[in-house]
Order: C-alpha cells, then sequence, then structure tokens
C-alpha cells in the first residue's frame, strides 16, 4: 500500500540450521509507531537483522515505502532511508560524542518528513550530548550512550526508524526520557518500530502492536483494538 512505510511480508528466517522466523508479516504504517513484543528469543532483533539487510530472508519480502529491500547489501539498505537503533547501543566507545554522530551523518533525500538532523538539531533534543560532544563516548553513563545511538540514528536522516530495546538496562527516569523523545520523533512524522519486552510502555506509547511468539506473529492490531479486545499478555509475553 502506498501508505505503508515498512511492510515484512511471509519471512522465513534462518541462523545456520536453526528455523528462527516462520512466515513472519507486518506493516508500519508511515508517520506510525508500532511496538513489536515479544519474550527473550521470540524473534524480534532478528525482525531487524532482516529488514537492515545483516540477515537474508529464505523466504518473503520486506517492503520500503513500495521498493523491494530484501536481498540488498546493508549499505543499500540504509541509503534508502531505514535506519537502527541496535539493541546493546553499540556506539563507537573509542570515539568522542562529536565523531559518533560525524561517521553516520548523511544528506537527508529530498522527500524527508522531518527538516534535516544536523549536530545542532541533535543536540537541541539531547542537550547533553552537545555538554559531553568532546568526551569518549565510552564513558558516557547508559542513559547517554542511548541518547546517543539513537542520535546517532537520526544523524542519517532516515524516513523509518528501528529502535531495538532502547529502555533496556535504564533507571526509569531516564526510560520516561527517552519515551518522550521517541514520542516527538513520531509527531515529527517519523515512521517507527519500537522493539520492546515492556508491555505497558507499548502500549503507552504505540499506535499498533505486534507480538511474536517463537518466530511467529501471535497477535496484530491497533492499540486501542487490543486493549479493547483484552489481549492475553500472560500467555503471549509471559508476564502479568
Ligand atoms: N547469531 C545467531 N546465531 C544463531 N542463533 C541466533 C543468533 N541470534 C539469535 N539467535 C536465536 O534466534 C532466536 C531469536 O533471537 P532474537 O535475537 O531475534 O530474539 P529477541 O526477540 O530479539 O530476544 P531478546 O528480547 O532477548 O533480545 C533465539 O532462539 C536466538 O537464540
Ligand atoms: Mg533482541
Amino acid at each position: 500500500m502506498a501508505n505503508d512505510a515498512l511492510a515484512l511480508a511471509g519471512i522465513d528466517a534462518f541462523y545456520g540450521d536453526s528455523h528462527v522466523l516462520h512466515g513472519v508479516s507486518f506493516v508500519l504504517g508511515a508517520a506510525r509507531l508500532l511496538g513489536l513484543l515479544g519474550r527473550n528469543g521470540a524473534g524480534k532483533t532478528t525482525c531487524m537483522n532482516v529488514t537492515m539487510g545483516m540477515l537474508r530472508p529464505r523466504r518473503g519480502t520486506v517492503t520500503l515505502f513500495g521498493q523491494a529491500i530484501a536481498g540488498r547489501a546493508p549499505e543499500d539498505i540504509a541509503m534508502s532511508g531505514i535506519a537502527l537503533v541496535p539493541q546493546g547501543r553499540r556506539i563507537f566507545r573509542s570515539l568522542t560524542v562529536r565523531e559518533n554522530l560525524l561517521v553516520a551523518a548523511r544528506q537527508p533525500q529530498a522527500n524527508g518528513a522531518h527538516a534535516p538532523w544536523t549536530f545542532d538539531t541533535v543536540y537541541a533534543t539531547f542537550p547533553r550530548l552537545k555538554e559531553r560532544q568532546n568526551q569518549v563516548a565510552g564513558y558516557l553513563s547508559g542513559g547517554e550512550q542511548q541518547m546517543l545511538a539513537i542520535g546517532r540514528a537520526l544523524m542519517a536522516n532516515p524516513r523509518v526508524l528501528l529502535m531495538d530495546e532502547p529502555s533496556e538496562g535504564l533507571a526509569p527516569q531516564i526510560v520516561a526520557e527517552v519515551m518522550a523523545t521517541i514520542r516527538r520523533l513520531k509527531e515529527q512524522g517519523l515512521s517507527i518500530i519500537l522493539v520492546e519486552q515492556n508491555a505497558k510502555l507499548v502500549f503507552d506509547i504505540a499506535d499498533d502492536i505486534v507480538i511474536l511468539n517463537s518466530g511467529r506473529v501471535a497477535v496484530a492490531g491497533t492499540t486501542d483494538a487490543l486493549r479493547r479486545g483484552g489481549v492475553d499478555l500472560h500467555q503471549h509475553l509471559g508476564i502479568y
């Protein structure tokens, strides 16, 4: 559909002989926020790896704004307007904050939704990064490293942002800050997938929710519909 930012359709993915994703399909609408939930090992990060071209699916398609991208090289996929904030942040610890941002900088596509992200706009969003711009990133706190990982992804001026468990290991107050930032990014027109284990965070912020269970889509729908329908989180996530 023209209004789809990103669509995975019928994805089967393997690590060696291990069959991890089984016919996974879901759609991220343009300027929407999709929460991708699932317990440890459900296949959330694998969906990110497939989308970013780091793991080639054995079957299925990935479509970014109507363009098929599955099977392309990761650099090509990144160039086509999608960026990942990886699980565990993966910042360059021996580079400074500024250098981390610089290596990711990329000119926006003409049809980008937001005014281009630059050092100035990233620093305005995360003032603490500005204060620490000449510090080596390995010495930042966990929350600051997460902000840097998000800022780095934004420097690529993506149209679709994938965030893999950005709240992991952070204190509640920092998590609230990160969530407020994600909400603002959505309001600015970015299409976002938020991978989470914390169902409450996702129900608070997402327009749409997909729950993976053992590499299969177990539940999918709008947040409102799932709230009304009373989805059984205990069954699918093993919590609550
Ligand atoms: N590089 C790899 N090689 C082999 N198996 C892997 C690899 N990465 C993940 N797996 C396996 O694939 C399955 C899905 O893993 P994945 O990392 O996608 O889960 P996840 O939902 O992101 O979990 P978590 O919430 O713990 O990050 C798991 O069974 C995992 O052990
Ligand atoms: Mg993961």
